[in-house]
C-alpha cells in the first residue's frame, strides 16, 4: 500500500475506534484533512451519476444521443451536484444488449461521436471539477469482435484460446444463466467452430478466458488507454463471472473464483493514475464480500451494495426496518479505504434474487404486481417514481440514498422521477430517452426518428415529467434532490466516518448515527405512512444539543440523555449534535 493510502487508512481507522486512549493515539499518523480526502478518497463523498450516451442528449438530430449532446448538458450535471459521471458502454457495438456487447474496446461508436468528441468531453467534465468512470466489460465481449471472429474460424489462430470451448456439450451447459426465461443456455455450439463456447450472458457475448495471461495483459491495456484518455475509474461489469474459473469441466453454480485478477489491476490502475478506482459490479452475499474489497482494501474500492438495495425495497414495501437494518450490519465490515456504492435504481430490473420467496412476493405486491413489470424471476423492471408512487415515499428513498453509509449513484432521469415503457423488451423499460423539456421528443432529439421512443404520454409522458419544468418549481423532485446533494457535502461524517444503526424502540424507523473527527450526525427515517416516535440515544460527552440540518431548529436533550424525535409520515430528519 502507498504511504498515503496507508496514512489515511490508519487515521480513518483512529476516528472510528471511539476508545483509543492517549497513548494509543499518539502513535498513528494524525487524522487526515478533508483536503487529502478530496484527493486520494474522493470516492467516499462523491455523487456518481449513470448516464448511457446514447439516450441522454442528441445534438445533431439523427435521433441518437451523442457525447457533444452530453457535452452541453455538463452545466446541468454540475447544478444538480454531480461529481462523478460513469458512462454507460460507449464503444463500437452491434447494440443487442445496449452497448454490453463491444466490437472493439479501443474506440467510440460512431453513433455517439468521434474520439475527438469524447476528448472534448472529458475536457470540459474535468474542468467543471467532474470526474469520469467508464464501464470496463472485459468478462465477455460481442461475438463481432474481430478476436471471436478470428477464433472461431481456425483452431490454430492465437485468440482461439482468448474465449472459453468444450469439444462436447458440458454436462450443466443449461443451468446459471443470468436471464432466465430469456437465455436457453451458457454453452452453445458454434457451427464454425465446431466446438460449444461458454457465455454467462447472452448466446452473442462469449465469455473472455480470464485465465490466459494475455487476455489478462489486454485488459491492461484497455484499462491503460483510458487512463491515459482521461478516466478516473472504472465500474468493473460481471466480477463474480470476470473472475470465474470456467473450463468446460466447471459447474456454473459453484465457481472457484481468481481474486487475484482484481488485486493485479487494483495495483496496476494505481500505478497509472494514483487515485483511479475500481467500482464492482457484485451481488454477492455478505458472506462472499470480503475477498471483493480485499482484507486490506487490495481490491475493489467500491462496490455497489445490493444485497443491502433488496432489503430497503423490502423497508420502502412492507415499513418495517428489521431486515433492512440487519443487511446494513451484515455488510458493515469493509476496509477503511473501501465505500459501499447505493441506488435506488440503476439501468437492470431490482434485483430481489437475495431475499426470501415471501419477502420477494411482498415487495412484487407493492412495486410490480404485474407480470410485465417482473423479470428473470427475481426483479422489477421498473423506474422508482411509478413504482413507489406517493411523493412523500420517494422523497424519503432519496434522503436515504444520500444517508446510508455509502456514496450515491443516480440513474439519469431519476432525479426528476422518469417513468417506464413496460412495451419495450426486458430492461429497456427503465432506458428511454432523457426529459429535458416539453419540446417535440422531450428536447432529447429534433429528429423523427428516435433510438428508443420517449414516454410521451400519461402522468410520466414529457408534457409532465421534464427538467425545464421542475426547474422553475422549487419543491420540484428535480430541487429536492439537489438539495440533498448538497446537504451531502456539508455532512462528511456519511462517507469518512464510523457509524452505527441504534435502536430507536420503532419497527417503522432507521437511525443511523455517524462520527467522525469528533462530529456527530443522526439520521432519522420513518418508513411507516402513519407518524412514529422514536428514541434518539445518541448524545455524546458534552453534545446535548440536536440541531436539524433541514430547518436548523434545534431540540435540548434532556436529563435522561434519550431525545424523543417526532416524525410525520414518511419523515425524516438529519440531525447534527452539538454542544
Ligand atoms: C451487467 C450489466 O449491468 C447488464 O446490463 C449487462 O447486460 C450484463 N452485465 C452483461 O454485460
Amino acid at each position: 500500500m502507498k504511504p498515503l493510502i496507508l496514512m489515511l487508512c490508519l487515521g480513518l481507522l483512529a476516528s472510528c475506534q471511539q476508545n483509543t486512549s492517549e497513548t494509543e493515539s499518539e502513535k498513528v499518523p494524525p487524522a487526515p484533512t478533508p483536503t487529502d480526502f478530496m484527493n486520494e478518497l474522493w470516492y467516499k463523498n462523491t455523487l456518481i451519476y449513470s448516464v448511457d450516451v446514447e439516450v441522454f442528449q442528441d445534438s445533431d438530430g439523427n435521433g441518437i444521443g451523442d457525447f457533444t449532446g452530453l457535452t452541453q448538458r455538463l452545466d446541468y450535471l454540475k447544478q444538480l451536484g454531480v461529481g462523478t459521471i460513469w458512462l454507460a458502454p460507449f464503444q463500437p457495438t452491434p447494440n443487442r444488449d445496449d452497448g454490453y456487447d463491444i466490437a472493439d474496446f479501443y474506440g467510440v461508436d460512431p453513433n455517439l461521436g468521434t474520439p475527438q468528441d469524447f476528448d472534448k468531453f472529458i475536457r470540459q467534465a474535468n474542468q467543471q471539477g467532474i470526474r469520469v468512470m467508464m464501464d470496463l466489460v472485459t468478462n465477455h465481449t460481442s461475438d463481432q469482435h474481430p478476436w471471436f471472429r478470428q477464433a472461431r474460424q481456425r483452431t490454430d489462430s492465437p485468440y482461439r484460446s482468448w474465449y472459453v470451448w468444450a469439444k462436447e456439450r458440458p454436462e450443466k451447459w443449461n443451468k446459471g444463466m443470468v436471464f432466465p426465461g430469456v437465455q436457453q443456455a451458457i454453452w452453445t455450439f458454434d457451427k464454425q467452430a465446431g466446438e460449444y463456447y461458454y457465455h454467462r450472458f447472452y448466446d452473442f457475448q462469449p465469455d473472455l478466458n480470464m485465465q490466459n495471461p494475455a487476455v489478462q495483459r489486454e485488459m491492461r491495456k484497455i484499462v491503460r488507454y483510458w487512463l491515459d484518455k482521461g478516466v478516473a475509474g472504472f465500474r468493473v461489469d460481471a466480477v463474480p463471472f470476470l473472475i470465474e474459473i470456467a473450463d468446460a469441466n466447471f459447474d456454473p453454480e459453484k465457481p472457484s473464483h481468481q481474486f487475484d485478477i482484481i488485486t493485479q489491476l487494483h495495483q496496476y490502475i494505481q500505478w497509472h493514475k494514483r487515485d483511479a478506482i475500481l467500482l464492482g459490479e457484485a451481488n454477492v452475499d455478505p458472506k462472499e464480500q470480503e475477498p471483493y474489497f480485499g482484507k486490506d482494501g487490495q481490491n475493489m474500492q467500491m462496490m455497489f451494495n445490493f444485497f443491502a438495495n433488496q432489503h430497503l425495497f423490502y423497508a420502502l414495501a412492507t415499513a418495517e426496518t428489521a431486515s433492512l437494518k440487519k443487511a446494513l450490519n451484515e455488510t458493515k465490515a469493509i476496509p477503511p479505504t473501501a465505500q459501499w456504492a447505493q441506488f435506488l435504481r440503476n439501468h437492470d430490473e431490482i434485483d430481489l434474487g437475495r431475499l426470501s420467496d415471501s419477502e420477494r412476493s411482498k415487495v412484487y405486491a407493492k412495486f410490480g404486481p404485474d407480470t410485465t413489470m417482473q423479470l428473470y424471476d427475481r426483479g422489477i423492471r421498473r423506474r422508482l417514481a411509478p413504482m413507489l408512487g406517493d411523493p412523500r415515499l420517494i422523497e424519503l428513498a432519496y434522503s436515504l440514498l444520500f444517508s446510508l453509509p455509502s456514496m450515491p449513484v443516480i440513474r439519469y432521469g431519476e432525479e426528476i422521477g422518469m417513468g417506464d415503457d413496460l412495451t419495450l423488451q426486458e430492461r429497456l423499460s427503465v432506458r428511454t430517452p432523457m426529459q429535458w423539456s416539453t419540446s417535440t421528443n422531450a428536447g432529447f432529439s429534433t429528429g423523427t426518428k428516435m433510438v428508443r421512443p420517449v414516454i410521451s404520454q400519461g402522468p410520466y409522458g414529457y408534457s409532465k415529467v421534464n427538467v425545464a419544468t421542475q426547474r422553475s418549481d422549487s419543491a420540484s423532485l428535480l430541487n429536492r434532490v439537489s438539495r440533498f446533494a448538497r446537504l451531502r457535502k456539508q455532512c462528511p461524517e456519511i462517507g469518512l466516518g464510523a457509524w452505527k444503526v441504534l435502536d430507536t424502540k420503532s419497527d417503522h424507523v432507521l437511525a443511523i448515527q455517524y462520527n467522525w473527527q469528533g462530529r456527530t450526525l443522526v439520521i432519522v427515517h420513518n418508513f411507516s405512512p402513519e407518524p412514529q416516535q422514536c428514541a434518539i440515544n445518541a448524545t455524546t460527552k458534552g453534545q446535548r444539543k440536536l440541531v436539524n440540518l433541514l430547518d436548523n431548529q434545534s431540540s435540548a436533550v434532556g436529563a435522561t440523555g434519550i431525545y424523543t424525535a417526532q416524525l410525520p409520515a414518511y419523515g425524516y430528519t438529519w440531525y447534527r449534535l452539538s454542544s
